[in-house]
Formats: C-alpha cells, structure tokens, sequence
C-alpha cells in the first residue's frame, strides 16, 4: 500500500496538483474600491504558487453582493480583465487557481450598497458590525428577496462563472459557508421562507444547487467546488438539525461531478458555544463520494494524518499562508514559519500596501 501525506501528488479532474497542500480562501481586503484586483494581488498570489492549488478569498459575484470595502469582484469586464493578470501570474509560477464565488446576502449594509438595503432569504438580521465608508456599523435587517428575484441572482452566479473562465481561472469554489447568502438559504436560522425556496431542507438546498447547476453548465465536470461550514456560527448562524441538512446535501451532490466539497471544522469560537458538530470531517464524510478538501486549524503532523488514513484527499491551510509564502517549503523541511502580524492581516485603510501581504520572508 501506497504511504500518503501531503506532499503526495493528487489528480483533481484533468489536472495534476503537485502536492495536497491547497491554500484555503481568505479575504485580505486590497482590491481597488471598485472590486478591480491589483497587480499586487497577483504577486500576492503567485508567491503563494507552489500550494497544490490555491482558492482565492471570496470575490462578489454582483454590486449588491457588496459585504466589505475592497474586496474584489467578477462581474464586470475591469474586474475580469484585472482577475486575468493575477491568473496569468500564478500560471507563470505553475500554480493552479481557482476563485471563489461570493454573495454576502445579509451581511452587509446600506453603505455599501449605495443605499439599498442588503438582500436575504428572510427578513432576519445576522448579529455583528462591519466596517463601511461612513465608519463601524450595526449589521441592519435586510430584505427579503421576492421570489421572482431568485433567478436573477443564480444568472448573476452564471455570469461571473462565465468571467472566471474568461479570467483563464482553473476552476470556481461556491461559497456556501460562514453565514453568507448560500448558507443563509440553508439553514433555518436565516431561512423563513414559506415559498419552494423555504421550509424543508430539500426546500432550503433549491437556491444552492440552482447555482451549482448553472455554474456547472459553464465549467463542466470536475472544476467547481463548494464550501461548506456545518459547525460555523458567524454572524449568528445556526440550524436546527446541521446532521440532517449537510449529510442530505452532501448526498444530492453526488450527482454533480464536482471537483471538491471543501468542509470546514469548527473554530474555537465555535466550539465554545458548546453547540456544534465538533468533528466536521467525522461526522460528514461517509454521505460524499468525491474528493474532500478538509480544513480548519491543520498543522503538518495533523495534515498528515488526515491524509494517510485517507479520511480527506486534501487540506486547506488558511492563516499559515498569510505570513507564509513559501509554506509548501517550511512544511517539508519542517521549518519554522513567520509570525502573522495581526494589524495588516486586512488591508483596509493600509498606507503601504505591500506591508503585511506581499513583504512576508522567505526561506534563504
Ligand atoms: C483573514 C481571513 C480571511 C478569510 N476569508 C475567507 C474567505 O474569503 N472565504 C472563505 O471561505 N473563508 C475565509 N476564511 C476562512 C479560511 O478559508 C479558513 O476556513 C479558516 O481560516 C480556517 O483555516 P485555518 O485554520 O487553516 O486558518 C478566512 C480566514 C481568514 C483568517
């Protein structure tokens, strides 16, 4: 038998990662105010290459999916042209890129949205502050989506899938985690809707995989992840019974050739609400048949567990990224890793911009 662990090459669909070591999604918060990525976002990511794949941080898929000051977006042509510079660069290095499709739903405010109201499947607000141009605010109750709206937004997620295979991405993650609009349809905290898009879990799953279906259509077999955080309790986000709706969407995306489920652990925080599932992994994996990306809290001697025992096929590692470029390496030869300055891990309101993401060290 074949001795797994991280460093072990793995064939995601067509492509052949060299490791399984992938670079979990993170917002850092330095695109331009219009969503427009900067070429410091591709040397960013490009040091970053050598990860078996990389996920880039959450990128709105529409204005109104608008949840922090400078994030990027995909959905017009000045965001896709600047996506496709830091596609090309990652390329240059031989990584591999995929983006992740985000809608921020009720997390998000009037002041970001050119004062509209953000968008929900209920009028429900989610609990927490956010960082706008007119200062820290309040999260404020959004507006429920009427039901002849839904389609526009799945055309939404279409299109900037569209753009990300303009963009030449290698692929798209969904985000359906950490208490944004997917999630808000799933679980039934956020979700009241008495329509086909609300109620049972078959009801509140409809608005995930009308999207996974049309972003599907657009990148075919074995290039479109999703993320899913069943324990996560951002914002104040929470169900019922997370067993019975993960393990009955896990089961129903079976059926769609996807090129990962990406399934995140619980944080600390999570945990100490005493009231998650604490073994995500464990708990979830048995109800889907494709490739697992794990994530949440992985160092190398954890990471190589998971996967030797093959429990998951990958794992994500997020925070050691941010003060790590070269994380592939300090990993092999089991060296120490930077320390992550916590002022610059988001880059709002930074002067210099390349302080705290792209001046992060080296091995020599
Ligand atoms: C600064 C930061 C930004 C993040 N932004 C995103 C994001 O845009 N999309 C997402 O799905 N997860 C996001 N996450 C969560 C990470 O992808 C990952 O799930 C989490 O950090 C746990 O992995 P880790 O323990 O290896 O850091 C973010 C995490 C951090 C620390």
């Amino acid at each position: 038998m074949v001795n797994l662990n991280i460093f072990s090459p793995f064939h995601l669909g067509d492509y052949i990662l060299p490791n399984r070591i992938i670079m979990a999604p993170m917002t850092r918060l330095r695109a331009n105010s219009d969503g427009t990525p900067t070429e410091l976002m591709g040397t960013y990511y490009a040091q970053r290459a050598t990860a078996g794949l990389i996920i880039t941080e959450a990128t709105m898929i529409s204005p109104l999916s608008h949840g922090y000051m400078n994030c990027p977006g995909i959905y017009n042509d000045k965001q896709t042209e600047g996506w496709k510079l830091v596609v090309e660069k990652v390329h240059q290095q031989q990584g591999k890129i995929f983006l992740q499709l985000w809608h921020s739903g009720r997390i998000s405010h009037p002041a970001l949205l050119n004062g509209e109201l953000p968008i929900a499947p209920s009028e429900i607000s989610a609990v927490g502050h956010l960082h706008t141009p007119i200062g820290k605010v309040s999260l404020e109750t959004p507006r429920a989506l009427d039901i002849k709206e839904i389609p526009l937004i799945v055309e939404q997620f279409y299109q900037a899938s569209v753009n990300a295979l303009n963009a030449g991405f290698d692929g798209v993650e969904l985000h359906g985690a950490f208490g944004y609009l997917i999630d808000q349809f799933l679980q039934d905290s956020s979700n009241k809707r008495t329509d086909e898009y609300g109620g049972s879990i078959a009801n509140r799953s409809r608005f995930l995989l009308e999207i996974v279906e049309a972003v599907r259509g657009v990148w075919g077999d074995k290039k479109v992840g999703i993320k899913l955080s069943p324990s996560n309790t951002f914002y104040g986000i929470s169900d019922s019974n997370p067993v019975n709706l993960f393990s009955y969407i896990l089961n129903v995306l079976n059926d769609y050739n996807l090129a990962y489920i990406h399934l995140m652990e619980p944080s600390d925080i999570d945990l100490a609400t005493g009231n998650v599932i604490t073994s995500v992994l464990d708990t979830f994996k048995n109800f889907y048949n494709g490739t697992i990306i794990t994530n949440g809290g992985y160092d190398k001697s954890k990471a190589n567990d998971v996967i030797s025992s093959e429990k998951a096929d990958l794992v994500s590692f997020g925070r050691p990224f941010i003060a790590n470029p070269d994380l592939v390496t300090r990993l092999e030869i089991s060296a120490s890793l930077n320390e992550t300055d916590g002022k610059t891990i988001y880059g709002q309101g930074t002067n210099n911009a390349e302080h705290g993401y792209t001046d992060y060290p080296f091995l020599t």
